[in-house]
């Protein structure tokens, strides 16, 4: 991938909330991309795919709504690859639309137990995973490239530290015009530090602020995504996270989030995924209202898709 400006908007939110609050949102509309290269999922893919040889194999791990399947499907599609993908807890059931999508885009679906699944799909390798999916998937003549849960290994911090120099090449970070924050929603923290990463020293992005989309409300602001993201990009006030956002877990919502959402798409336009892009904006709401985002500031926030999860939520 080349570090040049690559064309994706980063408009101007029209939203009454942070115009009463005299801040300047800027959206990066990774959303508005083709369905198999949008939000950050393609980043993380990318050079997981890249060099493969032919006959290679690529597996990878999932929910039944999984943005992450749903993506390396119609990437590995492009990209003449063969995919798996290892569902969690799902066996039996009739296909989920991004199930669906994901197996008419090729991939070989396998359904395998809660158990096993945390088992393997972290991104700390366990010492038997590989025999477990040549196993699982009944291959075991060809190669297998196995991607964690997420996206979340090396290949896909160094795809994302790509998106960095995307968007530093954007007009609206030219000279003089800093960014005093670029904000995100957070799952295995792995686009954020390959931000992190990426921006490096460079004034002209002052801070990357993450909303983790997993876990409890966070006790004196600790939250455990904090050590993974720190053996990523380090500890240093660059990057920080912006905790309590969840709404008690991940895919949780409320009545009041659900209109919240609904109620911002009719505003300014933008659609937001109740997983994670949802949260982003309700964590922004809540500083804006707040004022803990300052009079004054500008930022950018990231709209990373998602979108194709939102059939989780109608199916509810
Ligand atoms: C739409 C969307 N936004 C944000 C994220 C968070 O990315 P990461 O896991 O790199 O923190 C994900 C998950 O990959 C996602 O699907």
């Amino acid at each position: 991938m080349s570090a040049v400006a690559d064309g994706v908007p980063c408009e101007l939110l029209n939203w009454s909330v942070a115009r009463a609050a005299g801040v300047e949102i800027f959206v990066r509309r990774d959303d508005l991309l083709p369905a198999w290269g949008q939000g950050n999922k393609f980043y993380k893919l990318y050079y997981n795919l890249q060099a493969l040889p032919s006959d290679a194999v690529c597996v990878s791990f999932g929910g039944p709504y999984s943005n992450h399947l749903h993506a390396l499907a119609l990437v590995a599609q492009k990209m003449c690859v063969h995919s798996v993908g290892i569902v969690r807890g799902y066996a039996g059931k009739s296909l989920t639309p991004t199930l669906a999508d994901a197996q008419a885009a090729g991939m070989q679906l396998v359904f395998v137990s809660r158990r096993d699944y945390a088992r393997y799909s972290a991104p700390q390798v366990d010492a038997g995973r590989h025999a477990w999916c040549q196993d699982k998937i009944g291959i075991r003549d060809r190669p297998l490239h196995i991607i964690p849960e997420g996206g979340a290994n090396a290949e896909g911090l160094c795809g994302a530290q790509v998106l960095a120099e995307r968007i530093l090449a954007q007009p609206i970070v030219g000279p003089g015009r800093a960014l005093h924050a670029l904000w995100l929603a957070v799952g295995t923290g792995t686009t954020l530090a390959g931000l992190v990463n990426g921006i490096g020293g460079d004034a002209r992005v002052q801070q990357v602020v993450g909303v983790p989309v997993i876990g409890p409300h966070p006790e004196q602001g600790y939250h455990p995504l904090s050590e993974s993201i720190k053996d990523r990009c380090g500890i240093n006030s660059r990057w920080r996270l912006e905790t309590g956002f969840s709404l008690g877990g991940y895919a949780k919502t409320t009545p009041e989030y659900l209109a919240f959402l609904q109620d911002f798409y009719r505003e300014t336009g933008v659609q937001l995924d109740h997983v994670y892009t949802g949260k982003l904006f309700w964590a922004l709401r809540s500083g804006l209202i707040s004022g803990s985002i300052e009079r004054g500031t500008r930022l950018l926030a990231m709209h990373t898709g998602g979108l194709q999860g939102l059939r989780g939520l109608q199916g509810q």
